[in-house]
C-alpha cells in the first residue's frame, strides 16, 4: 500500500523562508507551533472556568408541576430539569465533572428502568410513602432527606404508588464521562421492574432517620471546614463522595478552597454560603455549586444540615486534590 501525503510537502516545509510562511504550511498538516500559542496551555493555578451558581427549589418545583401537566413519563425518559451552569458557557453541566437535576414523579407513574456507566445518586426533597426507586431488583423507599445510590451500570427505575408527587435531586458524573468518553446506556427489557423489598440494610440506601442519629452522635470535624460531618460510604461511589454536614447555630465554618467541585443542598434549615466574598442565601432543596478553587464558608443563624456532593475521589485518585485554608 502506498502512503499518500496531503498538505505541504516535505520540500515546502523544509524550505520555509519565514516563520509566517512556516505557520501557513504547518496549518495544512494540522501541526501548531508550541512557542506561538494563542493562549498558554500551562498556568500557575486553576482558571476557574465554571462560576459559582445557585438554584432554588421553590422555582424548580413550580416548573416541575407545570411539566407534570405538559409531559408524561411515557414520553420523557425522565421528567427532570437540569441545573445548567450557563455562566461557564455550558449547555449541560453544573460543574466541570458533575451535573444535578430536579426530578418529579406523579402518583401512578413509572420512570422506565435503565442503566448507564455514569454514577448517579439522588437526594429526596419531598415525597410521601409509595415513592420508590428499584436498584438492581431491590425496591428502596424514597422519603425526604433519604439518599439513594445507583452506581455505574446498576439498573434503576422509579415509581410512585402513593398519593402525592415525589420530588428529588439527581446528581451524576455525566460531564466527567463525556470528557473521558466511556459512555454506555441501555434500557431494561423489564421496563417497569417492580423490585423486591430489601432483606437487609442496602448499601445503596442512606435513610434520613439513620443520618439524623449518626449526626447527633458525631463530633465536630477538627479543621472547622465542615461543621459536624458524616460520610456515606468511603467513598460512596468511585468518582463521587457524599457527606452530610451539620452547621452549628451562629457559627461560621472555616473558609477554604479545594480543587474538588462541591455541590451543596440544604436538607434542613436556612443559611448562606459566602463564595469568594459573595453571599448565596439558601433554603431546603436549593442547590449551590462551588466549583474548583473558590474559597468559601457556610453560616446558619439557627443551624442547618447540608448535603455535600464532591468529586474528591476523582481528584484524589488522579493526584490532583489540593486544599488550602484561607
Ligand atoms: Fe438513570
Amino acid at each position: 500500500m502506498t502512503m499518500t501525503l496531503t498538505g505541504a510537502t516535505p520540500g515546502q516545509l523544509g524550505n520555509a523562508g519565514s516563520l509566517d510562511e512556516l505557520y501557513k504550511q504547518l496549518s495544512t498538516i494540522d501541526l501548531g507551533p508550541g512557542w506561538a500559542k494563542s493562549s498558554p496551555s500551562l498556568y500557575p493555578e486553576p482558571k476557574r472556568k465554571f462560576p459559582p451558581a445557585i438554584w432554588h427549589y421553590v422555582q424548580a418545583k413550580a416548573a416541575l408541576d407545570a411539566a407534570g401537566r405538559l409531559i408524561n413519563t411515557e414520553l420523557a425518559e425522565r421528567r427532570n430539569l437540569i441545573l445548567i451552569n450557563s455562566g461557564a458557557g455550558s449547555n449541560y453541566g453544573t460543574s466541570s465533572t458533575l451535573v444535578s437535576a430536579y426530578q418529579m414523579i406523579m402518583p401512578g407513574e413509572h420512570a422506565r428502568s435503565h442503566r448507564h456507566t455514569p454514577n448517579a445518586l439522588r437526594l429526596i426533597v419531598d415525597a410521601e410513602p409509595g415513592t420508590y426507586t428499584v436498584v438492581d431488583g431491590v425496591r428502596l423507599e424514597m422519603l425526604p432527606g433519604d439518599v439513594l445510590l445507583t452506581p455505574n451500570w446498576c439498573w434503576h427505575g422509579h415509581g410512585n404508588d402513593g398519593k402525592a408527587n415525589g420530588y428529588w435531586l439527581d446528581f451524576l458524573d455525566v460531564p466527567l464521562v463525556h470528557m473521558l468518553e466511556p459512555m454506555f446506556f441501555e434500557g431494561n427489557p423489564d421496563e417497569y421492574a417492580e423490585g423486591i423489598r430489601p432483606a437487609a440494610p442496602s448499601p445503596m440506601y442512606f435513610p434520613w432517620a439513620e443520618t439524623k442519629t449518626r449526626l447527633a452522635a458525631a463530633t465536630p470535624e477538627p479543621s472547622g471546614r465542615f461543621g459536624t460531618q458524616i460520610q456515606f460510604g468511603d467513598p460512596a461511589m468511585a468518582t463521587t463522595a457524599l457527606f452530610m454536614m451539620k452547621l452549628a447555630a451562629g457559627q461560621d465554618t472555616t473558609a477554604y478552597r479545594t480543587t474538588a467541585n462541591n455541590l451543596y443542598s440544604p436538607v434542613e434549615g436556612e443559611g448562606e454560603t459566602v463564595v469568594d466574598g459573595k453571599s448565596y442565601p439558601w433554603a431546603r432543596g436549593d442547590v449551590l455549586v462551588v466549583p474548583s478553587w473558590y474559597p468559601h464558608f457556610h453560616r446558619s443563624e439557627k443551624g442547618a444540615v447540608l448535603f455535600r456532593v464532591s468529586d474528591e475521589p476523582t481528584m484524589s485518585k488522579l493526584g490532583f486534590l489540593r486544599e488550602q485554608l484561607q
